[in-house]
């Protein structure tokens, strides 16, 4: 029989520890809430009264519910207060000499069955435990952030937890509706692991001018699918919270350079601004506490008329190649009005792109999305080439080959012989430096990156590309385009990558090597990425989609330019493409397909 929790208490009513007590206290669980002071116990009664508030806005809650909650709370100062309870969450700021002395006082103050556990992201529970006469009782309950909404929790045992106490809190995580994935004591545990070497890596893009804070956020968001952009997480979490569990991870976790918090976020730290809590981090929030994110000197003038500014007209563009890319992006230029020239190497492949953009175009009228008279019109402005000849007046080209720069520099010295000056020259190259291909030409201050996203129609995120030769102008055309074409046009530098790949592959990498490692399984990886993070797939549901090959070349490709320790490619991930598991399209990779 697992054991009844009546009382729990929780200390610490900052970001986290005011969201465990919402937690307990919806599930009908009397709550003892410890601060340090009297401020400090009003502002986690505020955030509490606020999110339930909010939650009966919505209809999510009812008052009675709210206000029976709300009585489950006792709001205490001092650790005294804690005598009679089940069960202590610590969720104070993440430094080990101050939990180690909250825990060396609980255990005095405390029942002696009373389980005593942390919040920690980071930090050793072993040695938060060692400080206490009861070690064996000691566990860390990991909550994500916002704890009341986000499904995951992390259970943390140690080499002396005992079976039972784990055994009770496994219980008590789905009394609270909660997913608990249960895992020995590794510095970040699984989620912080993978997540917080990819913050700190955004957090450099942003130092070093890669790209702004808005087109690092879309990137992830609009590319990937996540809930939001790394340096919005970074606010939510608070910028001294992060601080620390990098600092953690980084001493703890084998000195990976990755973890090495990057400098402006200890200036950041100093200067006070810590993201939402303080009202202003990577963004601005209309007053502390708050996440509604107000217009500060940094937020760009995004108007149609800011974006066109310096931009050249477009209207006829010519798109080169005969793949999934040149198709897609062919029918989202002449869906949004553009007059399109398709160039392939033949009349056979034209005629084959010109029936995948109808299929795709006539499912867009089943679907209800495209008129039928939209339809016609979009195909209406596409002329179906196969020589290169018949782009000399267009205005854009956009190429869409084989990923081979040999092929891509032959197109593009073509392509200098043949269009009229002033023509943007650009290439969807996911992982060739663009700078190479712009220097195949006499004119490389008019070529750029337009990085589309695979299916086109769909994705809503264009990666353009400027290289140091790029015009002003033609970035400008290039976003101006991308606007036109309903897309978000990020902007970034000519790195190996450029946004998301850069961001989103070593994360991949990382959760191979944790499964490698034996840490955890792939299930629990990708449980703990989609319920802790809200990540629309795991990593490895995500790899076995992307396919193995594919993820393992850019990963490769990352490793070879950037040169960084931690990039290297997993063995694991080597030997499952040697051995032909490349993921969906084999039938096997990371999962086995073939029995669904
Ligand atoms: N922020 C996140 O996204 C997140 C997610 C999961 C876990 N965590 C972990 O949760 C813990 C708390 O982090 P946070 O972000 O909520 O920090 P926070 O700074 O928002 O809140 C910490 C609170 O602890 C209080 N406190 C400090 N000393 C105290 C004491 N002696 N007695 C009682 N209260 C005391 C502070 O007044 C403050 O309100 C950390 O271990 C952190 O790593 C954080």
């Amino acid at each position: 029989m697992a054991r009844e929790f009546t009382s729990v208490g929780v200390v610490g009513l900052g970001t986290m520890g005011a969201g465990i007590v919402e937690v307990f206290a919806r599930n009908g669980i009397d709550v003892v809430a410890v601060e340090i002071s009297a401020g400090a116990v009003e502002r986690g009664r505020a955030t509490l009264t606020g999110s339930t508030d909010r939650a009966v806005a919505k209809g999510k809650l009812a008052e009675a519910d709210r206000d029976a909650l709300l009585a489950r709370v006792d709001w205490q100062v001092g650790l005294d207060a804690l005598h009679s309870v089940d069960l202590v969450i610590e969720a104070v700021p993440e430094h080990l000499d101050l939990k180690q002395r909250i825990f060396a006082e609980l255990d005095r103050v405390c029942k002696p069955e009373a389980i005593l556990a942390t919040n920690t992201s980071s930090l050793s529970v072993t040695e938060i435990s060692v400080a206490t006469t009861r070690p064996n009782q000691v566990i860390g309950i990991h909550f994500f952030n916002p704890a009341p909404v986000m499904k995951l929790v992390e259970v943390v045992r140690t080499v002396v937890t005992s079976a039972d106490v784990v055994a009770d809190v496994e219980a008590l995580c789905e009394r609270l509706g909660k997913v608990d994935v249960t895992i020995n004591d590794r510095a970040g545990f699984i989620a912080n692991a993978l997540l917080f070497g990819y913050l700190n890596h955004a957090v450099s893009m942003f130092e070093s001018r890669y790209a702004t804070r808005e087109d690092i956020d879309a990137a992830m968001k609009l590319g990937c699918g996540l809930p939001m952009g790394p340096l919005a997480l970074m606010d939510l979490i608070g910028l001294d919270t992060a601080y620390e569990i990098l600092d953690t991870m980084y001493r703890r976790g084998g000195r990976d350079r990755r973890h090495a918090p990057v400098p402006l976020i200890k200036q950041m730290v100093t200067a006070g601004l810590l993201g939402r809590k303080s009202g202003r981090g990577f963004y601005t929030y209309e007053r502390p506490g708050s996440p509604v994110v107000v217009p500060d000197e940094h937020t760009p003038l995004s108007t149609g008329a800011a974006l066109a500014d310096g931009a050249r007209a477009i209207t006829k563009v010519g798109v080169v190649g005969s793949g999934t890319m040149a198709t897609g992006i062919i029918e989202v230029f002449a869906k949004a009005g553009y007059e399109v020239i398709s160039v392939t190497r033949g009349a056979e492949k034209s005629a084959k792109v010109c029936e995948a953009v109808k299929t795709s175009l006539n499912k867009g009228v089943v679907r209800g999305k495209l008129s039928e008279t939209d339809r016609d019109a979009a195909l209406g402005r596409v002329t179906w080439s196969a020589t290169l000849d018949h782009l000399a007046d267009v205005d854009l080209v956009v190429e869409a080959v084989v990923e081979e720069l040999s092929v891509k520099k032959a197109l593009f010295a073509s392509l200098d012989e043949i269009c009229k000056p002033g023509v943007v020259l650009a290439t969807t190259t996911s992982s060739l430096p663009v700078i190479d291909v712009a220097m195949a030409t006499q004119r490389p201050a008019d070529v750029i990156g337009l990085h589309f996203f695979n299916p086109a129609p769909i994705m809503p995120l264009v990666e353009v590309v400027q290289t140091i030769r790029t015009s002003a102008e033609t970035a400008a055309t290039a976003r101006a385009v991308c606007a036109a074409l309903g897309k978000t046009g990020v902007v970034c530098g000519d790195r190996s990558g450029f946004i998301v790949n850069a961001l989103l592959f070593p994360y991949l990498n990382d959760a191979v090597k944790m499964l490698e490692a034996s840490y955890s399984t792939a299930d629990d990886i990708d449980y703990a990425m989609k319920l802790g993070c809200g990540y629309p797939m795991g990593p490895f549901e995500l790899l076995d989609v992307v396919g193995l090959d594919v993820s393992l070349a850019i990963q490769q490709e990352l490793y070879l330019e950037l040169r960084e320790p931690g990039f290297a490619p997993a063995p694991l991930l080597e030997h499952l493409v040697t051995a032909g598991y490349l993921g969906r399209k084999s039938g096997r990779g990371f999962r086995d397909h073939t029995k669904r």
